[in-house]
């Protein structure tokens, strides 16, 4: 089934959901920038969220907050019981350790699934699972190569892969030309989340049966790109945008249900 489609039957599953709780669920979402590319993902969020029924705030505090009085806001959230998640969007002002805060906010609450101790998966890796299994995706002894390594995308999804019983591999920046066309050769699954344009595209060989997982946001001129070429010769390619992006989004709704789920049974 396509993203869109898909995303549009779990969002519809969410909305019955919620409306048989008897509270509603809610969330907090902390912003200390004024970058564009979050606002865009703030409104997104938000928009989300009303259109399942979820409750949602946002505390726009000025750049200038210091650290110490931010730390201080986490934490009047994470005691407020009424309270199921909360986004503290990143990037956070230079004055501002973004580890310190991911660490600050409640592994109960922390929806994002940054905090070491959560037992929430980050929503883009864990958005690319629930898809690929709903597509019935074969990960059992599958050869998976990840590509990226970053904290948020590139590490946590090679982990859930591996639990899937998927033979792992991740390749990234510093990867030899040689050795990336051998991995991706071989490869059952291939997400890629390494920021460059294209970068998969018809110079490599790739498995007939495969399945590419795009997880590139590239704005050019012609609009957004992937980190994959569209169109590639395989049995399954995610698309950009109406892909990833979208999983990620439904992810996060369904990591509320799961903290609210947490606090209730607490
Ligand atoms: N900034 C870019 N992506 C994200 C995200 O998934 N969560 C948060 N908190 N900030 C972001």
């Amino acid at each position: 089934m396509e993203i869109k489609e898909y995303v549009k039957q779990q969002k519809e599953a969410l909305i019955k959901e919620i409306s048989e709780l008897k509270v509603t669920p809610s969330f907090v979402i902390m912003q200390v920038n004024d970058d564009p590319a979050s606002n865009a993902y703030i409104k997104g969020k938000i928009k989300d969220a009303n259109e399942v029924g979820i409750q949602v705030e946002l505390k726009k505090f000025p750049i200038d907050i210091s650290e110490a009085d931010l730390l201080k806001e986490i934490e009047k959230v994470n005691n407020d019981s009424r309270i199921h998640g909360l986004i503290v969007q990143m990037p956070l002002p230079k004055h501002i350790n973004e580890e310190k805060v991911k660490l600050a906010v409640s592994p109960k609450k922390d929806i994002d699934g940054f905090h070491p101790l959560s037992s929430i998966n980050p929503c883009t890796p864990k958005g690319i699972i629930d898809y690929l299994k709903s597509e019935h995706t074969d990960f059992v002894g599958k050869n998976a190569v990840v590509i990226g390594r970053s904290n948020i995308v590139g590490k946590p999804l090679a982990h859930l892969l591996l639990k899937e019983n998927c033979n792992v591999t991740i390749l990234h920046s510093k990867t030899k030309r040689e050795d990336m066309e051998r991995y991706i050769a071989n490869a059952d699954i291939i997400a890629i989340a390494i920021g460059r344009c294209e970068f998969l595209d018809d110079s490599f060989s790739y498995k007939p049966t495969a399945t590419i997982v795009d997880v590139g946001i590239n704005r050019t001129e012609e609009g957004l790109k992937g980190d994959a070429k569209r169109g590639l010769p395989v049995a399954l390619q995610t698309p950009v945008p109406g892909g990833v992006g979208l999983l990620t989004r439904l992810s996060l709704l369904k990591n509320l249900l799961e903290a609210y789920h947490h606090e209730i049974k607490d």
